[in-house]
């Protein structure tokens, strides 16, 4: 199975991934700009995405936390999600996305 993301300069990205794997992971192993910084706890917001509106009620929805950590941040939007937060599946074979300016990493100084 495979997920499409665009990245934060415009560029769309076919990654194959795994079920089981939170789309997090999928978009680190690849080696896209995505911080993650706590790693998938839903503790830092830096893995946030936006989801493509066709795929946005075809997700579990967001947990409290989730939604809680999604308004510390200045970008957020009514797709916006932790992509730590959701674990791919046969159902999300085709799931697109957009990675967020607020997950970028850091440029190396
Ligand atoms: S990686 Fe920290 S909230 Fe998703």
């Amino acid at each position: 199975m495979r997920i499409i993301v665009t990245d934060q300069n415009g560029v769309v990205h076919e990654l194959e991934a795994l079920e089981g794997w939170r789309v997090m992971e999928v978009i680190r192993d690849w080696g896209l700009n995505i911080r993650a910084e706590c790693g998938g706890s839903c503790a830092c917001a830096t893995c946030h995405i936006f989801v493509d509106a066709e795929w946005q009620d075809r997700l579990n929805p967001p947990t409290d936390e989730e939604e809680d950590m999604l308004d510390t941040l200045p970008d957020v939007e009514t797709n916006s999600r932790l992509s730590c937060q959701i674990l791919m599946s046969e159902d999300l074979d085709g799931l697109k996305l957009t990675l967020a300016e607020s997950a970028r990493q850091e440029e190396a100084a």
